[in-house]
Order: structure tokens, then sequence, then C-alpha cells
């Protein structure tokens, strides 16, 4: 098939990638002439495992192409992603601004059989506003269908690879067979593909990110009380998730959820309940939690060094949200950087991918460590917020020596907290006992 590819962020770049790689012809469209320059040369703006030897790929096979012509990219396309971002607005609901103006520049180009899929996250309802601009527009009852994505920063072309289940949202039968024909690549493993109309379907996306957000705010506030309390959330953990309506995914504690989607989609549903009026009170839950979770070490870092942190040297491991990845977005270590730079401490952090991101937010305010060794050498505490394979198993003697005091705050419970006492140092993690 002749798929075109609107928007060349994450989900456009990994999507376009996969769909070539799968036979299909990708052109992938961005108005950012700087990064469509770039693709063309190779270089890929994101840091996704893998995703650069896949475009290489895919491009020199002459089945990936890049262009900033909207007209041109769309104009033979059998299929007409749509993947443009979709940012929280000032009142946390999406801002769709992007996705307007798209809609308006491929109405006059597309073939009038293309099917126009949006892949974006975008609030319940907008399906059906862009079949009624384009009817507007085309004069036309153009096919537009839903194909949320499911996929997770750092894993993306795995997940896309072999998704647990497509789902699409379409009003025409005949739609779904085309978007099934699609992806029948990727559900050889008898992975189900599941049609349902565009409403639930974009329902859907938001209810995933939801209830996952909400498993991470639940037992972040359980591991919270374990630790006043004198439980250890690993046991409870290991305690709950064998019964099978529990399970153990997405249930390890730490310093809170970031990223690009998980913040903003929750508080664009809590936006839309709001506006449909129903009171979002879990959703609101949810993110206060998790904002409040983010800082979940400043009382005890104050406590550790009686109230005064001024002075204080703080090695930081981790700045992007999660590990395999350079994004910064909503991430809980810039909350807490920023808290120690108010309290008057100095930071040195390690991060494998994000440094530069982090260094075109915060300048010369920190030290940037190439080596995680350097961030640790003469600080007063280190502090534990991304769990990047890196951080599993440090040479726990030569940190020892490194380090002013052996004083590690872990916001990953990458370490087993008996074996760090026994090797000398002062231990806090998330919801187990010092
Ligand atoms: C998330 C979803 O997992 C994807 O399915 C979805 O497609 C994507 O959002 C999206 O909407 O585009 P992503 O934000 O890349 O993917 O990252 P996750 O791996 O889900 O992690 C999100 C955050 O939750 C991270 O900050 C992570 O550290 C935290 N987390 C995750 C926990 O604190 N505990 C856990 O048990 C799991």
């Amino acid at each position: 098939m002749k798929i075109a590819v609107i928007g060349t962020g994450y989900v456009g770049l990994v999507t376009g990638t996969c769909f070539a790689d799968s036979g299909n012809n990708v052109t992938c469209i961005d108005i950012n002439e700087k990064k469509i320059e770039g693709l063309k040369q190779g270089e890929i703006p994101i840091y996704e495992p893998g995703l650069a030897e896949l475009v290489e790929h895919n491009a020199e096979a002459g089945r990936l192409v890049f262009t900033t012509n909207t007209a041109e990219g769309v104009k033979d396309a059998d299929v007409v992603y749509l993947a443009v971002g979709t940012p929280q607005g000032d009142d946390g609901s999406a801002d769709l601004s992007a996705m307007w103006s798209v809609v308006k520049a491929i109405a006059p180009h597309i073939r009038e059989d293309a099917v126009v899929v949006t892949k974006s996250t975008v609030p319940v309802g907008t399906n059906a506003k862009i079949f009624g601009m384009l009817k507007e527009l085309t004069g036309r009852e153009c096919d537009v269908a839903s194909n949320p994505e499911f996929l997770k920063e750092g894993a993306a072309i795995e997940d896309f690879m072999k998704p647990d289940r497509v789902v699409v949202g379409v009003r025409r039968p005949e739609v779904a067979d085309v978007l099934q024909q699609l992806y029948q690549p990727f559900l050889r493993t008898e992975k189900p593909f599941i049609s349902m109309s565009p409403e639930s379907a974009e329902m859907t996306k938001y209810v995933a990110n939801a209830l996952l957000a909400t498993k991470i705010s639940f037992i972040n506030e359980m591991a919270n009380l374990c630790e006043k309390m004198g439980g250890d959330i690993n046991d409870v953990r290991r305690g709950i998730g064998h019964d099978s309506r529990i399970g153990f995914a997405f249930l390890f504690p730490g310093v809170g959820y970031g990223g690009s989607c998980f913040p903003k989609d929750v508080r664009a549903l809590t936006a839309m309940s709001a506006d449909h009026g129903c009171e979002p009170t879990m959703l609101r839950a949810v993110d206060e939690v998790n904002e409040r979770q983010k800082s979940v070490f400043n009382d005890k870092l104050e406590e550790h060094f009686g109230g005064n942190l001024k002075g204080k040297t703080i090695g930081i491991w981790g700045l992007a949200f999660k590990p395999r990845t350079d994004d910064i977005r909503e991430a809980p270590a810039l909350v807490l950087i920023n808290w120690l730079l108010e309290k008057g401490a100095t930071v040195k952090a390690h991060d494998p991918e994000a440094i530069e991101n982090v260094e075109a937010e915060l300048g010369d305010k920190i030290t940037y460590c190439d080596r995680r060794m350097e961030a640790i050498e003469g600080v007063d505490a280190l502090v534990i917020m991304t769990d990047w394979k890196d951080y599993h198993s440090p040479d726990f003697a030569e940190m020892y020596q490194l380090m002013k005091s052996p004083v590690v705050f872990d916001g990953r419970n990458l370490y087993e907290p008996e074996r760090m006492k026994r090797r000398g140092y002062k231990y806090y993690s998330i919801g187990r006992p010092m």
C-alpha cells in the first residue's frame, strides 16, 4: 500500500518506519524543514533504540521517503496517517490546533478513496469532527478512522512489531478491512485486531493510559503507607501479584510517572469529564498523588541533612522520565533538581542519553557528568531517579570511596536494603524499611 504519515515525532516516525519495513511505500511528511532535511541524511531527532537502523534500511530500500510537501506526499496515498502533536492546553485539555491545520492542508489533495486515520491521541469526538471538516472542504464523505497507538518510548519498535492488540475505530467495515491488511504482518502471533466505533477507539486510548497511571499512583500511595506502618511494598507486591485478577505489571513504586503521555492524557480526560458534567474524582486523585510523589524524597532529604541543604552536593543518577529514552518531559528528576537548587544545594547529574536535553533547559545551573561515577565524586548523597540498567549493579566499594558520605536515596528500589546496610550505606528507598 501507499501510506502517508503526517508528523515525524516519535509516534509518526515509528509508525511510518515500521509500515515501510513491512513492505509498504511510506512518505513521512513534516512542516519542519530542518527535521526533514536531517531525516533525509539519516539523522533521527529522538533517541529510540533500533529506530535509526530501521530508518536507514528502509530509506535505502526506497520504501521510506521524507518531504515537507504535503500535497505531493498525500496525493497517491491509500491511507493517510495523522500523527501530529496534541499537547496539553492551558486548561489541561488537548490542543488540537496542529490537527486542524493538517486536515485543512490535506483536504484538497487526498484521493477520493483514501482512508484518513488519526494516530495521535485525540479527545473523543475528534474523528467525527475531522469527518465533518473534510466533508465541508471536499464535498465528499471521506473515510476517517481512529487507530490509537500503545507504544512505549524506549520499546516503541518492539511494541509496534509485536502489539498486544490493534484497535481501530471505523464507521464502515470495509475501512477496518484495509487497516487489518496493513497490520496483518504484525499480527501473525494471533494477537487480536479489534474493531469498534471511532468514539470507542478514542476513548480506549485514554482509558488504557488512565488505568495504567492509576495503578502507579495506587501502588505509590500504598508504598508510602507501608513505610509509615512498617511493611515492605516489595513483599506486598509479591503477595498480591499472584492473584491473576491483580497481576504484577505496572505496580512498581517509584518517584512518580512522567513523560509525554500519562500526565497529559490523565489531565485531558479529566478536562473532558468535567466538560461533560462528570466529576472526575479518581482521575484528579491519580494526578494529585503523582505530583506529590515526585517530591517523595524532599522531607527525607531535609530530615537527613538536619533541615539544611545549603552547601550540600547531591549526585543524581537518571534525568529522563524513564530508561531507554532521552525524553525529559514531566521528568521527576527535574522537579527534584529545581527543589534542590532552591534549597541552596549543588547538583551533579548523570544520564546515559538525556543530558543534552536537560542542558538546554537548565544550562549551567548544575554540573553534567559523562560517567556515572563522576556524578558521585565528593557528594553528600546520591539520588537515583531513573532505573537505567547502568545503575543496577554499580561497584559499591568504589562508590563508597568516591562519595563524601555513603548515603543513597533510591527512587526506583534497585538495591536490597539489608545488603546496603551491610555495605555501610545509609539507604533510603520507596515503601521499604530502612
Ligand atoms: C505510555 C504507555 O505505557 C503506552 O502504552 C502508551 O502508548 C504511551 O504512554 C502513549 O500514550 O504514547 P510511556 O509514557 O512511553 O508509555 O512510558 P511507560 O513505560 O508506560 O512509563 C510511564 C511512566 O510510568 C514512567 O515514568 C515510569 O517510570 C512509570 N512507571 C511505570 C512506574 O513508576 N511504575 C511502573 O510500574 C511502571
